[in-house]
Parts: C-alpha cells; sequence; structure tokens
C-alpha cells in the first residue's frame, strides 16, 4: 500500500479580508488549507506539529478510519487535543472509498479557518461518460471581523447572541458584492466546449446555501464521496458538512466585453437567528483570445436567475428528492432491507431558564440549549474512545433513549408552553459488530424554521425515508426506498420534518453524531455511539498509536 505524507503546522497568520487584518489559525499559513489528494488505497499519513497556543484536533470529514478510530480527530470522543508545541500522526488507509471530502479542525469553531479539500482519486476511470477537462474545487467558507472564540464564548455564556460571520467566501474569498473585496474574487477560467467537474465542499459554520452558475446547468454526479445517477438542475443546496461533485459544460456564449458568468452562493433558510443572510459570488471566465482581463468586471452584478431565492423549500424539497445512489454493479447499494435495531431522536433547540439576575439572549430571557432526546451533550473530559478501549466505563453512559422522552406534537412547539428544559449528559448507545441500524431524526422545529444537517462519523448511511411534520412509525417505513436510497455521511433534515437513516454499524469504535452547524454542536446537539469489536481479527479496533495525545 503506497503511503502518502502530509506535513500541517497548525500557526496563526495574519489574514485579510473586508479590509479587516486579523490574526487567523491555519494550517501551514495557508486560507482555506491546503489540499489533500490521495489516491483510492493510499495510507495516508497527516503529521500535524501544533505551534499555536490553542488546543486542537483535525478530522477527515467523512473518511470511515476502518478500525483506526483513534485518527477520526473529534476531541473528546476519539481523542484529547493536540497541545502547543505537540505533534500527533493521524494514519489510515482510505478503503473503498473515492471522491471529494474535506478535513476540519474538531475542536470549539476554530473550523472557521481551519478546513480544506480531501481528494480522493478513484482507482476505477469514473462511471460518466463526459470526459473531464479539469478538476475544480469550490470551498464556501465564511469569514469572521470578529475573533470566533469571542463569539462562541458569547453563545455560551448568554445562551445566544449575536452569531453572524461577515461575509461568505469560495475559496477563502468573498467577491465583489462585500465592502473591500474586489480584489479578493474568486475567477475561475474554462474553455469553450469542454467539461469540468466541480468538486464543491460546504466548510461553512452555520448555513446550508444554494449555489449556482448564470446560464449554466449543473449535473449531479457524486455526493460525500458516493456516486449518484447522474442528474441536471439549475443550482444545488449543499449543507456544511457536505460535497457535492457537478459536471459543468462551458457551452455558453459568454458576455464579449467581460467573458464572465456570475456564481453565486446564499443560505437557504436565515429568518431565526441572526445569521449571515449575504451572497458570495465570483466569476467564471471563458478563456479567449483576445486580451484576457484579470480583474472581475465592474459592479453592478446580477445574480444569476437560476439561483433559489432564500427559504425556496421546494426547490430544497425536489432537490433532496432526486438524490439517488447509483447502485450499479461497480458501485451497489448495501442498504440494510431490515434492521436489528431502531432509535427514533429527536433534533432541536430548547430553552433554557435564565440564572437568576443574568441576562440571556436567546429568546424571551432564556438561553437556547440544544439536545437529541432531550439530551443536551456534555463534552467528556477525556476521550470516549480509550475509555471504551481500555474498559474504564468512565466519563460517559450507554444509555442513551431509544425514544423521544415523552410523546408531542414535535412540529409547531410552543416554546413558552411545553417544558424545554433539557438534561445534560454524555449519552451513547452501543451496538454489536455487523448491526443494522436506523435512526430517525425527527426535527422538533419549536421556532420555525430550524434546520439540522446531521453528520454521523465512521460510517456512511443511507436515506431511506424523508418527509414532512412528524415520523409516523406505522405508516412511513412502508414508503421507504430500500433499492437506491442518497448515501452520504451528513443529512439536511426537511425543516420541519424527519430523516430516517439506515447504517451498517460494521466500524468498531467511538462514534460520535451531531448537529454540523457550530452552534448547535456546542448548545448540545450531539450524541453517539459504539461500535463494539467483533470476534474476528478484522473486525476490532486497532491498538492506539504510540504518539496519540494524552489528556
Ligand atoms: Cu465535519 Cu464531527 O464533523
Ligand atoms: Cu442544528
Amino acid at each position: 500500500v503506497p503511503t502518502r505524507h502530509f506535513q500541517f503546522n497548525v500557526e496563526w497568520k495574519k489574514v485579510t479580508r473586508l479590509c479587516h487584518t486579523k490574526q487567523l489559525l491555519t494550517i501551514n499559513g495557508k486560507y482555506p488549507g491546503p489540499m489533500i489528494i490521495v489516491n483510492e488505497g493510499d495510507n495516508v499519513q497527516v503529521k500535524v506539529t501544533n505551534q499555536a497556543a490553542r488546543n486542537t484536533t483535525i478530522h477527515w470529514h467523512g473518511v470511515r478510519q476502518l478500525r483506526t478510530g483513534w485518527a477520526d480527530g473529534p476531541a473528546y470522543i476519539t481523542q484529547c487535543p493536540i497541545g502547543t508545541g505537540k505533534t500527533y500522526v493521524y494514519n489510515f488507509t482510505v478503503t473503498n472509498q473515492r471522491g471529494t471530502l474535506l478535513w476540519h479542525a474538531h475542536y470549539s469553531w476554530q473550523r472557521a479557518s481551519v478546513y480544506g479539500a480531501f481528494i480522493i482519486y478513484p482507482r476505477m476511470p469514473f462511471p460518466f461518460s463526459a470526459p473531464v477537462q479539469d478538476h475544480i474545487p469550490i470551498i464556501f467558507g465564511e469569514w469572521w471581523n470578529a475573533d470566533v472564540d469571542a463569539v462562541e464564548n458569547e453563545m455560551m455564556l448568554y445562551g445566544g447572541g449575536p452569531n453572524t460571520s461577515d461575509a461568505y467566501t469560495i475559496n477563502g474569498l468573498p467577491g465583489p458584492l462585500y465592502p473591500c473585496s474586489i480584489k479578493d474574487t474568486l475567477i475561475q477560467t474554462v474553455e469553450r466546449g469542454k467539461t469540468y467537474l466541480l468538486r464543491i465542499i460546504n466548510a461553512a459554520l452555520n448555513d446550508e446555501l444554494f449555489f449556482a452558475v448564470a446560464n449554466h446547468t449543473l449535473t449531479v454526479v457524486e455526493i460525500d464521496s458516493v456516486y449518484t445517477k447522474p442528474f441536471t438542475t439549475s443550482a444545488i443546496m449543499i449543507a456544511p458538512g457536505q460535497t457535492t461533485n457537478v459536471l459543468l459544460t462551458a457551452n455558453q456564449i459568454p458576455d464579449a466585453s467581460t467573458g464572465m458568468f456570475v456564481m453565486a452562493a446564499r443560505p437557504y433558510l436565515t429568518s431565526v437567528f441572526p445569521f449571515d443572510n449575504s451572497t458570495t459570488i465570483g466569476f467564471l471566465k471563458y478563456k479567449t483570445t483576445q486580451l484576457e482581463r484579470e480583474k472581475p468586471p465592474l459592479p453592478p452584478y446580477s445574480l444569476p436567475s437560476n439561483l433559489p431565492s432564500m427559504e425556496d423549500t421546494a426547490f430544497a424539497t425536489n432537490f433532496s428528492n432526486q438524490l439517488r445512489s447509483l447502485a450499479s454493479a461497480d458501485y451497489p447499494c448495501i442498504v440494510p432491507k431490515e434492521v436489528e435495531k431502531r432509535i427514533i431522536t429527536t433534533i432541536g433547540l430548547n430553552l433554557q431558564d435564565c440564572p437568576v439576575n443574568e441576562t440571556c439572549k436567546g429568546y424571551r430571557n432564556k438561553r437556547f440549549y440544544a439536545s437529541m432526546n432531550n439530551q443536551s451533550f456534555i463534552r467528556p473530559s477525556r476521550s470516549v474512545l480509550e475509555s471504551h478501549y481500555w474498559k474504564l466505563n468512565t466519563g460517559y453512559a450507554s444509555d442513551f433513549p431509544e425514544k423521544p422522552p415523552h410523546v408531542f406534537n414535535y412540529t409547531g412547539v410552543d416554546p413558552v408552553a411545553e417544558n424545554m428544559n433539557t438534561e445534560f449528559s454524555t449519552r451513547f448507545f452501543e451496538v454489536h459488530f455487523g448491526t443494522k441500524l436506523e435512526i430517525v431524526l425527527q426535527d422538533t422545529n419549536f421556532l420555525n424554521p430550524e434546520n439540522h444537517p446531521i453528520h454521523v462519523h465512521g460510517h456512511n448511511f443511507f436515506i431511506v425515508g424523508r418527509g414532512f411534520g412528524n415520523f409516523d412509525i406505522d405508516k412511513d417505513p412502508a414508503g421507504y426506498n430500500l433499492l437506491d436510497p442518497p448515501e452520504r455521511n451528513t443529512v439536511a433534515v426537511p425543516v420541519g420534518g424527519w430523516a430516517a437513516i439506515r447504517i451498517n454499524a460494521d466500524n468498531p469504535g467511538v462514534w460520535f453524531i451531531h448537529c454540523h452547524l457550530e452552534e448547535h454542536t456546542s448548545w448540545g446537539l450531539a450524541m453517539g455511539f459504539i461500535v463494539k469489536s467483533g470476534p474476528e481479527s478484522f473486525q476490532c479496533l486497532l491498538p492506539p498509536p504510540s504518539d496519540f495525545p494524552p489528556c
């Protein structure tokens, strides 16, 4: 097995955007961070050296980490942080996976600046026919003028407050709709008549995004590193933590004076909290034989007419419904047809009374928390994977409730009338190796609209069902797609609805499940599960590496 080595230095770097200069936590001084490109089947060794006065960890989002949970990265779930001056080598093999993923810091809100693309070239040729001229990474992020640690602290202290970035970015560039940013604009050159593979990644902290390129259609061929049945769409929706590969053919006639088309990303939902509701744009530039322009055209800019408007739930639903696994002989869809265990869990926000004599910024002088089945996740103080592996069984419990605590109408709950207080706990559930598992994620949606992209570590899952309103265990399973459901690692649960996912729990270890909106995770919208090692050696977690960071 070929080994690919990478060196990641965690270091501060002065970066300027929107005419605002600040010290940013980076990898190797890059924002966004360096791209990792490997081949399917490679052993990957990333040596992370922490040169900043901050604890950190790195997560390889969507990489399965078969038997190598020690390299997964979420702080206090699989490992303790890498301290200042310390080094840890993330060592894992990319087995039977290919496509576009991302890596990001998995400690507090460091993902704001510590993220990048993780690309796995396939062993076999692409299963689609169009010859691909080039690969174009398109990575969405957010830029804060404020210090992100301070924003996070405020959220935690007051249970709410402004959590608004100052710009969305494409490949770290805000684009000309933001102040002072004309020079920080993505201009992507293409050749007329050629087809490109856009590797689109949403690394933003807070928002599901719509993305479109003026005049062009996009053909979706892969999501979360799994091939899909190709379909052509005017725009895509992509949640934080998700990746989407699309084919774009440069088959339009560009404006003669600029040779450019606008590409744009804006949030799907923004109305609940003061999230950023602005739009980032860049340009697709057709190569011409005439004078090449390096700069974006002069304003005004019109947004692509094919960009869905904010809160276009009809578009979001229709887009999600079109996603189907390729389910071919080479890439079969191994969705469990029967399940051995079903967990039904609410996902949503809660309101907690404000401590006496304090001011809270959640809602009606209360503070926000978030929970799954009323369990607001408290981060343990040593890694659960270690506790589990060494059979210490401390710092967590294995009794995550399999059903919601009480029966009520999950959607449209009145937060003031309902008892929204949560329990604070560190609860997981345990399954034996190979369990066929179903998890139903029910949005409680008490402040409409509320959305949650739920990410599962260590496994892909199949989205067998989705719907609006309350999940009905007597009716809804009959409508599941067990033939070609989309396979992914992050699901955007429908707003005010539910999603049912199925998992082959075939990766021994401790795996985090959480909302990929950073703020909701901080408030406790998380849980996890433990897959016990099986009797055969290939079903066992490998021992921890010798440089594993101590707590
Ligand atoms: Cu991309 Cu637990 O995260
Ligand atoms: Cu959420």
